[in-house]
């Protein structure tokens, strides 16, 4: 292959529209971020408390077109080929009414962007894993723009988008490698033998990372995602006072967690205990305070503690994952939303730095969701050659379906 590749990615899994214009040069081997455009629907989902699936799914369906011109108008390169408009196949909106409207409407203008092919090569989609109805939304609205524009469509595992987000930082990664993927729907250890080929070897056995820092932060009278606000605090605790009077204070006032499956001799992970400790810890507190509310301070020592339980786990299942597999690997890469946090991206670099293994994150807009790593993980499955390639209106194409589960095992 020696022509650049273009791919146009779209992300609707979780509670982010997103999408992406990246390309691959095989000369300098490099991916460069052409475009991306973002809708967070996090101020909707607040009211809820997390991610409601049919309030995403609607969204997604509201934001998709005007995301689509907001990349496209700034990609501005449009290919010659004039558009067929016997290719418009609107029934692949059968599911989504609302935007099937939208898009009606664009296509009846005269000189809709729709109406101009962009100057891309392929048309990247999530296919899962996440909420099924969120991700039919933009499965639904890539096989519809696959067909008019006469693209083919490549299916993108999200987990494996959260991998290949490192790649906007670093182009060529050696293997094998170890990969710890937290976000706020999966907590999984991945043994990777190269692209493509990865195997599950340790996973949480209930809550996720991220959705026990949700749960956590609800508990503590927190709005939804609970990441970054707790992060904060326990920022703040680590700003004004010393480890020291830190462990002072959490001891004076009996602020001690769990730290779950720290000892279990494999890769087994769990954080609903953790959540529950929290639960008990506050109930109690209160109780024996005879208070409503707890004090702010307190508020903050017990985010600080939980920081530094999730922490400590984390390390030590890296610790075991690299024993274990006869320290063999060449890097550590962690990526899915939790990897924003500061602190644990601290603790985990100084883990690296003792164990001599090269610690790869992504930069930090792509460690949440976003549609830049569905396009970096569709152009590595087309440099490597395992990516599926669907042709338009074959019946692999018609038939596929999002899979909410799609594990990193059967790519
Ligand atoms: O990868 P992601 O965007 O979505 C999923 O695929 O699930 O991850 C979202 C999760 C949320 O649970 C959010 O609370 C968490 O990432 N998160 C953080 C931080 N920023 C986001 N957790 C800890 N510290 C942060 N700074
Ligand atoms: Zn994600």
């Amino acid at each position: 292959m020696t022509t650049t590749l273009r791919i146009l990615s779209i992300e609707t899994s979780c509670d982010e529209t997103a999408l992406a214009v990246v390309e691959y040069d095989p000369k300098t081997k490099t991916y460069t971020i052409l475009v991306e455009a973002l809708n967070s629907q996090i101020d909707i989902h607040k009211e809820f408390g997390g991610v409601f699936p049919t309030v995403a799914k609607r969204e997604h369906g509201n934001n998709l077109t005007s995301l689509l011109y907001t990349c496209l108008e700034k990609l501005a390169d449009f290919s010659n080929t004039p558009i067929d408009l016997k290719n418009i196949n609107l029934d692949f909106l059968t599911r989504e009414q609302e935007l099937k409207e939208i898009l009606k409407n664009e296509l009846e203008k005269e000189d809709s962007f729709i109406k101009h092919i962009p100057d891309i090569d392929y048309i990247a989609v999530t296919r899962g894993p996440g909420l099924e109805p969120a991700l039919w939304v933009g499965l639904s609205f890539a096989k519809f723009l696959a067909t008019l524009w006469q693209k083919p469509l490549l299916p993108i595992n999200h987990m494996e988008g959260h991998i290949s987000s490192i790649l906007a930082r670093e182009s060529e990664i050696a293997f094998p490698s170890l990969a710890l993927l937290i976000s706020g729907g999966h907590t999984e250890v991945v043994d990777i033998s190269k692209w493509g080929d990865y195997s599950v070897i340790g996973k949480t056995r209930d809550d996720a990372v991220g959705e026990a820092y949700d749960k956590v932060a609800r508990i503590l009278g927190m709005e939804y995602p609970g990441g970054p606000m707790i992060a904060s605090r326990s920022e703040k605790v680590r700003g004004q006072i010393s480890v020291g009077e830190i462990q002072q204070k959490k001891d004076s006032i009996g602020i001690k967690l769990p730290r779950p499956m720290l000892h279990s001799h494999n890769l087994d992970l769990s954080f609903s205990g953790l959540k529950t400790a929290v639960l008990y810890l506050v109930r109690d507190f209160k109780k024996a305070q005879s208070i409503e509310a707890l004090p702010e301070e307190t508020i903050d020592l017990i985010c600080h503690e939980f920081e530094d339980a999730v922490a400590e786990v984390l390390v030590s299942k890296l610790t075991f994952a690299y024993r274990e597999h006869s320290q063999k690997y060449k890097n550590l890469i962690v990526a899915g939303g939790v990897i924003a946090n500061d602190f644990l991206k601290e603790r985990i670099q100084s883990w690296c730095d003792d164990t001599g293994i090269h610690f790869l994150k992504p930069d930090k807009g792509l460690a949440t969701d976003n549609a830049v790593m569905i396009g970096l993980a569709a152009l590595v499955g087309l440099n490597h050659g395992y990516v599926k390639i669907l042709k338009c209106n074959n019946t692999e194409f018609i038939e596929l379906k999002p899979d909410g589960d799609w594990s990193l095992n059967t790519i």
